[in-house]
């Protein structure tokens, strides 16, 4: 995502009321912080955040929480979400890899992954988000009943993604090469990525998994 760094991005990311600072002290507190114990759903690499903006509108018993690492990208994120008043949606501004840092075992209900960087190079597997060091890591913070949900354009992370869910012990319930010809695309809600290779008449694959114990 090529942006023109905002000096000012940092500090509106800061201030702005949805961004949860210093998140690793409200670990094993979240329904504390939303004030109440509906299920917590967690878009890892949220991007400019329409996707979230969306859904906090049309299903307000869920809480929702994006995370990003960069502060310029949030800070698009945190105004689009401007224009809904939804008091259950909060935002991270940190690295994916800590997450284990800011959620409990079985906190999470559902993790999202939405278009994430593919890291084509071999050498750099490690970054994506679905190599088993990441996986684990989800697993730990899902519920027993949690799920993971993948949407890419890029047929190798599918493949590899697959091959690594079958690594770690995680079980496929839906799956579809072809996501928006599919009977799971009814209620979906396109991110800003998924528009854009959809527009270009590119298949979107999907799946969405669940730890065999989530922990
Ligand atoms: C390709 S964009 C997709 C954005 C959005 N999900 C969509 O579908 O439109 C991937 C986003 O994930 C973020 N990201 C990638 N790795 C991350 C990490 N380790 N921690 C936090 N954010 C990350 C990037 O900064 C970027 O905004």
């Amino acid at each position: 995502m090529r942006l023109r760094r905002k000096p000012y991005a940092k500090e509106m990311v800061q201030k702005h009321p949805r961004v949860v600072l210093e998140p690793e002290r409200v670990k094993g507190f979240w329904k504390e912080l939303f004030g109440n114990d509906r299920p917590i759903h967690v878009e890892l690499g949220t991007g400019k955040g329409r996707f979230l903006s969306t859904v906090c509108r049309m299903h307000p018993r869920i809480n929702w929480i994006g995370v990003e690492r960069i502060e310029d990208v949030l800070l698009q994120a945190c105004r689009k979400s401007d224009e809904t008043d939804c008091d259950n949606l909060r935002f991270l501004w940190m690295d994916i890899q800590h997450l284990n840092e800011v959620f409990a075992e079985g906190e999470v209900e559902k993790i999202l992954l939405h278009f994430s960087d593919p890291w084509p190079k071999k050498r750099h597997a490690k970054r994506r988000l679905t190599h088993h060091r990441f996986l684990n890591l989800y697993r730990k913070i899902l519920t027993p009943s949690g799920t993971l949900q993948l949407k890419t354009d890029n047929e190798s992370l599918f493949a590899f993604t697959l091959e690594e869910l079958e690594h770690c012990g995680f079980r496929l319930l839906e799956f579809s090469r072809d996501f928006h010809r599919s009977p799971y695309a009814r209620e979906n809600v396109q991110t800003e990525y998924e528009e854009k290779f959809s527009e270009r008449g590119l298949p979107i694959y999907y799946l969405l998994a669940r730890p065999s114990s989530a922990y």
